[in-house]
């Protein structure tokens, strides 16, 4: 089994649909940790059994916390580091440390919409369709190899907040389907790309 390893900073949806679909497979969730004190997805990790752990990232430096926050995963010695709605930005020594091993999911279809606000920005762009991308975690910010997207379509009158639910309920399907993978053997980082042997994909890369 491979040792996971999950970062968040709010409800941990993701989260949940990794431990409903992942945990005790090939993947074994050793700790949960979040910089809010305040997280859902903490309560959904203890409910699951899972070590959750609070590093505080306010007030903090960014190279004070991602010290603290890299001292407790080494902790763990883990295969794959999952960043799981963790809304911060981490420092190219941390990503460094991680290259290969730690993953994203973003919600946009990148190379689109990187940073924030992305449903929002779709709407306004007046974009047919958005999505949700899981990607390796690289010095350059939601930059990294792209490993599966899933589409959504955005419809004229769409608010964010149902474009990003739309999004959303996919982000739950593909998150844990790339964990599978990693942790399977099936997916590493070979420089610029992500390779996934035998894919029971099409051809772009669509879940
Ligand atoms: C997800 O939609 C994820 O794509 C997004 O935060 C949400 C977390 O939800 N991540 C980012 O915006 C990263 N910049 P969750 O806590 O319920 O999994």
């Amino acid at each position: 089994k491979k040792k996971v390893v999950v970062l968040i900073s709010g409800n941990g949806s993701n989260l949940q649909a990794i431990i409903d679909q992942c945990h005790g497979q090939d993947a074994d969730i050793v700790a949960v940790i979040s910089n809010k004190a305040d997280a859902y997805g903490l309560e959904r990790a203890q409910n699951a059994d899972i070590p959750a752990q609070v590093i505080l990232s306010k007030g903090k430096t960014r190279e004070v916390f991602d010290g603290q926050l890299m001292e407790a995963i080494e902790r763990h010695q883990p295969d794959l580091v999952v960043l799981a709605g963790f809304m911060r930005i981490l420092t190219p020594e941390f990503v460094r440390q991680y290259q290969g091993k730690m993953i994203n999911i973003h919600p946009s279809l990148l190379p689109k919409y990187q940073g924030l606000n992305t449903h929002q920005r779709a709407i306004d762009a007046g974009d047919a369709e958005h999505g949700a991308s899981v990607h390796f975690v690289t010095e350059e910010l939601d930059g990294g190899p792209v490993i599966v997207q899933a589409r959504v379509p955005v419809f004229d009158d769409d608010a964010a907040s149902e474009l990003a639910a739309r999004v959303q309920t996919q982000e739950l399907r593909i998150y844990p389907l790339a964990v599978k993978w990693f942790c399977s053997g099936r997916l590493i980082m070979n420089g610029a790309h992500a390779e996934l042997d035998n894919a029971a994909l099409s051809p772009a890369g669509y879940a």
